[in-house]
């Protein structure tokens, strides 16, 4: 994980680089640090803490030509101020920040400390800054440097590079993690995504794997590592705005992106649909139809909307299985002669599907992506691409994606079978969600209580079961609350043993076939001293329920049904005082296996 910045020429350097930082603590936000040009060696500010607080550190007057910056999710060694980027080579020729995770550092380490390199930190960043020192030195060119480490290196890096006494170059190269150039008119940047440079270049490339090179304040150099020719490049403009990063008024991220669910699918139908037909490609559709095994590969929020695509497809008669993509990627098991992998993934950029697509593509079986995320190494390698339109999510736990993925697997569905009332369907949903949005002060009773709490249980079954994994793993994300999300029967196979007296169950209830035999978990954890959320659709609904939704067909109810979960965690993180949007550990676009 990790967001790195860099600039040259950029009249406020110190501006773009704290604030850059800042848009991109979702990677992590364990420790960060600066780096800003300087005569005899650079101005190095480091912290094991937030930008905000590096932020005081440095002085509003530094002036510098050139600046690169960093924000740390550890991997390697603790988050220290020692271990916290910028790193700098043993005779202080190169400073460099990196994101990715080096595979054979512990050879280089040794192979350079033979050398007589000391090192300082225990991170595997630091062997890369001696690594293109000890190149440097025999070749005395910083890009055959580069290159020559590349070479040696193993693994995912995206560096942002300060070669000591060149105030006007500032180097780079990446592999598997992502970094992108923004190119200005007298000033070029470089960032681990868009936000950070938004509000200063209009045009962008995105770095490909294994390519290196330098900006200067008007030159941009990128070359390729086979042959070491020069690339040719072409800029790309985004949708993205700095206003897409602003909170609206809203205290949370977390908070404006479960209220945006009901415009997530709006703008998925009007993407998918023209009003009468569907728009998909119509290749696509005709890949999934001749499959005989559709191989759903994804991770936390987007596993479970997987599972709720595997419903939908199966409907169809379909085979469809579904991995977490950690697994698959070590124990890949493929028992279709034609299969169609399908890839979802809100970022883009998650090393453990990366990992898959290696595999997918020793075996050339077509992949589909589905993602947030245009653009992205995920989008990228894909034989098909189906964008969620979801608009940027910053808040760490995912929300209105996992709304946009379970939409557009349903449209996908429908797509193939022809089927036209899922589009009134769905709008039938968008007014059940504003519904939603107005029981808000139920839910902050509800949290009053579940804040209070170190376990709590999510029982349903069917879509329900499904809905009740993704809300468990919101409330334990968000709040540090222990939970668990179980099939409404499983429970009396062993997990029972663990309710006691006013431990809080919350059931889902959503689906009349099974309305019964879940209402029968509620009695068991009941006589057991439990103390019991209902969740209900109207048509199911019971006295005692304390949250009803409107109705929506059964396929679909698990979109009103995790806008309630998704509140439920968020208000119950507030008043335990959690930090919503950063929660502690964690990251946005994990991008290490
Ligand atoms: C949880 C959450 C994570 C992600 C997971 C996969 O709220 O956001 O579980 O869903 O890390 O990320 P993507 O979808 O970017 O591949």
């Amino acid at each position: 994980m990790c967001g790195i910045v860099g600039a040259v020429g950029c009249r406020q350097l110190r501006s773009y680089l704290i604030d850059g930082l800042k848009t991109l603590e979702y990677r992590g936000y364990d420790s960060s640090g600066l780096a800003f040009s300087h005569e005899e060696a650079p101005l190095i500010y480091r912290i094991p803490g937030r930008v905000h607080l590096l932020e005081e550190m440095v002085p509003l007057s530094l002036e510098a030509g050139i600046g690169i910056g960093h924000t740390r999710w550890a991997t390697h060694g603790a988050p220290t101020e020692t271990n916290a980027h910028p790193h700098i080579s043993h005779s202080g020729l190169f400073t460099l920040v990196h994101n990715g995770v080096i595979d054979n550092y512990r050879a280089l380490h040794q192979m350079l400390s033979d050398l007589g390199y000391q090192f300082n930190t225990e991170t595997d960043t630091e062997v890369i800054a001696n690594l293109i020192e000890h190149n440097y030195k025999q070749m005395g060119d910083v890009l055959k440097a580069l290159r020559q480490s590349m070479k040696m290196l193993e693994g995912s890096y995206a560096l942002v590079i300060i070669h000591q006494g060149d105030d006007e170059r500032l180097f780079f190269a990446k592999n598997h993690s992502p970094l992108l150039i923004g190119h200005g008119p007298d000033a070029n940047f470089l960032a681990s995504d868009y936000l950070p440079m938004l509000k200063h270049v209009k045009d962008f490339y995105a770095l490909t794997d294994h390519q290196f090179g330098y900006i200067s304040k008007d030159e941009v150099a990128v070359f390729d590592l086979p042959g070491n020719s020069k690339a040719k490049i072409s800029y790309h403009q985004t949708d993205l705005t700095s206003e897409d990063i602003n909170l609206e008024g809203y205290p949370h991220y977390m908070l404006k992106e479960i209220e945006e669910a009901d415009n997530v699918i709006r703008h998925l139908i009007d993407n998918y649909h023209d009003g009468r037909n569907y728009l998909f490609n119509p290749k696509l559709l005709d890949t999934i139809t001749a499959s005989d095994q559709l191989i759903f590969l994804a991770c936390g929020t987007s596993y479970h909307a997987c599972l709720i695509g595997k419903r939908y497809l199966e409907a169809l008669g379909k085979r469809v299985d579904v991995y977490i993509a950690s697994e698959w990627a070590y124990y890949p098991v493929i028992t279709g002669k034609n299969p169609l992998f399908i890839i979802v993934s809100q970022s883009g950029e998650t090393a453990d599907l990366i990992h898959c697509v290696k595999n997918i593509k020793q075996y050339k079986f077509p992949l589909l992506t589905i993602t947030n995320t245009k653009g992205s190494t995920l989008d990228r390698e894909a034989n098909f691409t189906l964008l969620l339109f979801a608009g940027i999510e910053i808040a760490v736990a995912s929300t209105k994606a996992y709304v946009a993925q379970v939409t557009l697997l349903a449209l996908l569905a429908a797509a193939l079978k022809g089927d036209s009332q899922l589009i009134p369907d769905l709008y039938h949903v968008i007014e059940a969600l504003k519904k939603v949005i107005d029981m808000k002060s139920k839910f902050e009773k509800i949290a009053d209580f579940l804040a209070t709490k170190e376990n709590a249980f999510y029982l349903g079954r069917g879509f329900d079961y499904d809905v009740s994994l993704e809300a468990s793993l919101k409330l334990k994300e968000i709040t540090y609350i222990h939970s668990e999300g179980l099939p409404g029967g499983e429970l009396k196979h062993g997990p029972i043993a663990l309710i006691d007296k006013d431990t809080p169950v919350i059931i889902f209830v959503s689906d009349s076939l099974t309305a019964l035999p879940i209402r029968s978990n509620l009695q068991e954890v009941l006589a057991r001293g439990a103390h019991v959320i209902v969740i209900s659709s109207q048509s199911l609904a019971k006295g005692k329920d304390a949250i009803v939704v409107p109705d929506v067909p059964v396929h679909l109810s698990v979109l009103p049904k995790v806008m309630v979960a998704q509140y439920l965690a968020y208000y119950t993180a507030l008043k335990r005082g959690a930090n919503i949007d950063k929660p502690r550990n964690l990251a946005k676009s994990v991008t290490v296996e």
